[in-house]
């Protein structure tokens, strides 16, 4: 599994430089984030300084991870690029496709008897192109990151949205979309948009029942689930020396539950214990000769104010442990005022189960200080009135906390332990009942509580709080259980109180395992045989979309004129579908079912202008492209904001759509559709919007001159013989034009390797 410390080397060499450029050039000292990003950039030194929230900046991410579910198609796409190998360290881990029902080891067979053929795939393909692979059952991807690749003053990118992870290890880490993880390991740039920065101060020390898990608790109160969008949120100050590098992971993991671009902390001696008892001593040495690099400047942190866009000061001496929910992460409510907001809205209070683990909270430390209050209710004759259930968050932390029986106390309580995977947080749980859909509350110490997400039943509260308060309110079955204040009654009648949790940072015996369930990429991939079935109904190799033919396009035929909101779930749906991420012939059944037709205010019935009915969107499609026909699609405002899916630029493709045109687009998607091939193009006059009839044929009469900054002119050819010019602006660059021309990014990729 090793990490790679020839390119950690790598990095810190030159970052001393860069940053010193970037003070140069910005005239100012820097943050940590800006630290990061500026030694990141795809080009090297920064010759401009960049505007937060405004300029698109190419980075050069270290690393990439990917988990089954979203890697499926990156990698089908990745195989179109025609490289032996990927050009930055990947991994993919196995973690989304098990479900929880019974217990570890029968769910993990039952996982491998479902979804065997898609573990196989990508171990096939992490094989032959140079890719780590993490069975199912290793963990989840990001604890598995931070134990084994996460490193200081890093640039990463994960296709999950809790790589941000990372953070706690002092990295920059991004949740991305398949098609920039494919980018990157293609050895393209990948593009953000510079991030805005805010500041969380944190003074004092954590005690008593206060846990990590609280300081993102109460910033989600604070920032709400929108108030980081397009921010990197940096927390600085004693506080957060106080903190340890697992506590720092699971407040950075929550960032997401905030909309932060990513979070992230400085280089700080609990980083290098971290570093150190999960056996990278030569990293934390690495870092140790860095520190400066690896903080933000000592005057950003004494004035954040005049550096941050926006700053928080939290004190963990009087922050007190928060229960946040239902529904949403950011309902943050204290334990104290807990009892008393559950009546006033009419929250059950009987709590029927406690749920412990995921990416979130399943370090050594969590599990520790959760069993030392399972071990005080087996001590003074507590049974706990709602079911635990644990999902480790790797194999080396399950092993680690069964060698010194932590494991042994939930045990003793009843409690399930489940796969090392993400299970019940990401409804992958077969809770006996939940299809009743009774109203009832669950806490568990995930990152997200959205309506079905643990369960399936939109009726099932689920309220967000650290481990140690899963496992009091759980013994209690109580969700206003305040264990500060409160007594329990035992089984002998007494009332009893829980002492404040104990935990330790690090197993003092040191992490044990014996079989991590990590796989080595072959040596040499090149006779490796990628496993796909060719009667598959999950997986399908892909072919490369056809280039470009040189002509004007005419007699293309409007397939769908979308009204008002259409974003990628409405272009490409979620649900039942997941399971043929893999196989975009299959998935591209459910293209744009979800727009609401401009003509009819329907949903999936639009015009088949070759016989006069009406169908399904996906039905009439495959009718155009069977008769050799292409089609345009029409939308509204912000087309294809939501999730950066490239299924949803991807499917309309392999259907036979070549341009979408629109008032305006979600910026992603945009990106997206030209990488694919297809032509995004806006309206040059909104209103033009109006002029396209549901008969409509369109000529695109100037495509041959195609280029940067001149509008094209598409020619829409009414039912009554009339006809309207539309001028259609885009925002191709000379690159991205030769996308267009060979079909798709790829295939210029691949065009470029044959050279
Ligand atoms: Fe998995 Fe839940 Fe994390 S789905 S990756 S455990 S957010």
């Amino acid at each position: 599994m090793a990490f790679d410390l020839d390119m950690i080397k790598k990095v810190y060499s030159q970052m001393g430089d860069r940053i010193n450029k970037a003070k140069e050039l910005t005239g100012k000292p820097l943050t940590l984030s800006e630290k990061i990003l500026y030694s990141h950039l795809y080009d090297g030194v920064p010759n401009e300084e960049y505007k937060r929230g405004e300029s698109y900046v190419n980075f050069a991410p270290d690393r990439i991870a990917c988990q089954d579910a979203t890697a499926q198609m990156a990698l089908l796409q990745f195989m179109q690029a025609g490289k032996p190998k990927v050009a930055v360290p990947t991994t993919v881990h196995c973690d989304h496709l098990i479900q929880a029902k019974i217990g570890a080891a029968a769910d993990l067979q039952n996982a491998l008897n479902t979804s065997n053929e898609v573990f196989n795939f990508l171990d096939s393909v992490s094989s032959k192109y140079g890719i780590g692979f993490w069975k199912p059952g290793a963990g989840i991807i990001h604890q598995v990151v931070l134990e084994n690749y996460a490193f200081p003053g890093g640039l990463m990118i994960g296709t999950d949205s809790h790589t941000v992870n990372a953070g706690g290890l002092g990295m920059v880490a991004v949740g991305v979309g398949g098609a920039d993880a494919v980018d990157v390991m293609a050895g393209m740039a990948w593009e953000l948009k510079f991030p805005k920065l805010i500041g969380v101060k944190l003074t004092g020390k954590m005690n008593g029942w206060t846990s990590s898990k609280d300081v993102i608790l109460k910033v989600a109160g604070i920032l709400t689930v929108k108030g980081g969008t397009g921010a990197i949120v940096e927390y600085f100050g004693e506080g957060a020396k106080n903190l340890s590098c697992t506590g720092k992971g699971t407040i950075c993991n929550m960032g997401a539950e905030i909309g932060a671009t990513t979070s992230t902390f400085g280089y700080d001696d609990s980083m290098e214990r971290y570093l150190r008892a999960t056996d990278r001593a030569e990293v934390a040495d690495l870092a140790n000769g860095m520190r400066e690099h690896l903080t933000g400047d000592d005057e950003v942190y004494a004035n954040p104010e005049k550096y941050f866009d926006q700053v928080i000061e939290i004190d963990l001496d009087t922050l007190s442990p928060h229960v946040n929910g239902p529904f949403t992460p950011d309902l943050a409510t204290p334990i104290a005022e807990m009892a008393e907001k559950a009546k006033a809205n009419d929250w059950p209070t009987k709590v029927e189960w406690g749920l412990i683990g995921s990416c979130t909270n399943s370090s050594y430390e969590d599990m520790s200080r959760a069993a030392s209050i399972a071990e005080q209710a087996v001590a003074k004759g507590l049974k706990p009135k709602a079911d635990f259930g644990i999902n480790p968050g790797s194999e080396q932390v399950r092993y680690t906390i069964e060698r010194d029986g932590i494991l042994d106390v939930f045990e003793k309580l009843g409690t399930r332990i489940f796969t090392n995977a993400c299970g019940p947080c990401i409804g992958q749980w077969d809770r006996a009942g939940a299809d009743k859909k009774e109203k009832n509350t669950i806490v568990h110490s995930f990152n997200r509580n959205f309506a079905k997400r643990a369960d399936g039943n939109p009726n099932t509260h689920a309220f967000v709080t650290s481990p140690e308060m899963v496992a009091a309110i759980a013994i209690s079955g109580d969700l206003g259980f305040n264990p500060i204040t409160d007594t329990l009654t035992n089984d002998k009648g007494e009332q009893v109180k829980l002492d404040p949790p104990k935990g330790e940072e690090l197993p003092s015996k040191g992490f044990d395992v014996e079989d991590a369930g990590y796989k080595e990429p072959a040596a040499d991939g090149s006779g490796v045989e990628i496993a796909v079935s060719p009667d598959s109904k999950r997986l399908q190799l892909l072919s490369p979309f056809a280039a470009w033919d040189g002509e004007n396009i005419t007699g293309a035929k409007l397939l769908i004129k979308a009204k008002g909101k259409c974003t990628t779930d409405h272009i490409s749906m979620a649900g039942p579908w997941l399971r043929f991420r893999g196989h975009l012939d299959n998935i591209s059944n459910n293209t744009l079912t979800g727009a609401v037709n401009a003509f009819n205010g329907e949903t999936d019935s639009v015009k088949n202008q070759l016989d006069g009915s009406h169908g399904a969107v996906p039905d009439v499609q495959r009718a155009y492209k069977a008769a050799g026909i292409p089609t345009i699609v029409v939308g509204d405002h912000n087309y294809g904001e939501g999730s950066s899916r490239e299924h949803a630029a991807m499917q309309p493709r392999h259907l036979g759509v070549i341009a979408v045109l629109v008032k305006s687009f979600a910026r992603i998607h945009e990106t997206n559709l030209k990488k694919q091939g297809m032509l995004g193009l806006t309206f040059a006059s909104e209103a033009d919007y109006d002029k396209i009839q549901e008969d409509d044929v369109f000529d695109f009469v100037d495509l041959k001159e195609f280029a940067p900054g001149k509008p094209l002119t598409i020619v829409a050819k009414h039912a009554d013989g009339s006809e309207d010019n539309i001028l259609a602006n885009h925002t191709y660059n000379a690159g991205q034009i030769e996308w267009f021309k060979a079909g798709s990014a790829l295939n210029l990729i691949k065009k470029q390797n044959n050279a």
